[in-house]
């Protein structure tokens, strides 16, 4: 693959990289993505029928359900290249933060650091009620599962639509783009927020923005340079080109 000249340069010399990922970066582990027609959840699913507090208060088991399907899609998936770039990236920017919409972890699983889950974890439950982790739990119990603490139902410990994201992570996510000196938004449609505006503090401050997807999105317009192609071929290609290493 061939990538403007000044950007190699540029990317050679950067110390702080902030990038955010999104389903985009998962889809060629075979983990299907939100919004693309057909094969996108969204277009097989309702949100608002699974992704809301308002579904899990009416039809817990099949948020339940729901999730423990995703879980184990997510479980069974391997990280592809565009995972490892990534994880390599980290290993030559002192300054590396991962942002990520994903809640799958397999940016962890390939090596990655320094990330921050800003939609959750879907590995992981939660106690709806006193916040409880459990250590494990019945996967495909009758009912949903109950909190050893409170008696509480559990719930998968992901950002529902309606819901805030965690402080802690969405501060860490700006603090990071403010810092960059580039910003790399791969695989994300950027059409929820505030994931979506994250790059515009790092704008703000003069950073350079670099989009890496499979088709233009509505922030191709902004953004300073577009690379256009799978996650897994252009990561793999432009870490080669910048630091020499596959
Ligand atoms: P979307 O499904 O909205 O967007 C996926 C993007 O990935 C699209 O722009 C695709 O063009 C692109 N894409 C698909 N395959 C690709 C590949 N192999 N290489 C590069 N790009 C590829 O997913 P997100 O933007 O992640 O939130 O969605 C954001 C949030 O909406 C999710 O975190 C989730 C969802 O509702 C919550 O659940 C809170």
């Amino acid at each position: 693959m061939e990538f403007p000249k000044e950007l190699i340069t540029f990317l050679r010399a950067v110390s702080s990289l902030a990038v955010l990922t999104g389903a985009g970066v998962s889809a060629e582990s075979g983990l299907a993505t939100f919004r693309d027609a057909q094969t996108g959840l969204w277009a097989r699913f309702r949100p608002e029928e699974l992704a809301t507090p308002k579904a899990f208060a009416r039809q817990p088991k099949l948020v339940w359900d729901w999730y423990a399907m995703r879980r184990a899609q997510a479980l069974a998936a391997k990280p592809n290249p565009a995972h490892w770039a990534l994880a390599e990236m980290e290993r030559h920017v002192p300054d590396f933060t991962l942002i990520t919409q994903n809640v799958d972890g397999l940016h962890q699983a390939a090596g990655s650091r320094n990330v921050v889950p800003l939609h959750g974890n879907i590995r992981r439950v939660r106690c709806a009620q006193c916040g409880f982790y459990p250590p494990s739990w019945p996967e495909d119990s009758e009912q949903v599962p109950r909190c050893s603490q409170c008696n509480g139902l559990l719930r998968p410990d992901v950002v529902w639509f309606g819901e805030s994201l965690p402080s802690w992570a969405l501060r860490r996510a700006i603090q990071a783009s403010e810092r960059a000196q580039a910003f790399l938004i791969v695989g994300t449609s950027a059409l929820v927020q505030p994931a979506a505006s994250l790059w515009k503090f790092c704008a703000q401050q003069g950073g350079t923005v670099i989009e890496v997807n499979l088709e233009r999105t509505i922030l191709s317009d902004k953004v300073d340079y577009g690379l256009y192609g799978p996650a897994g071929r252009v990561l793999p290609a432009l870490v080669e080109a910048v630091w020499g290493v596959t």
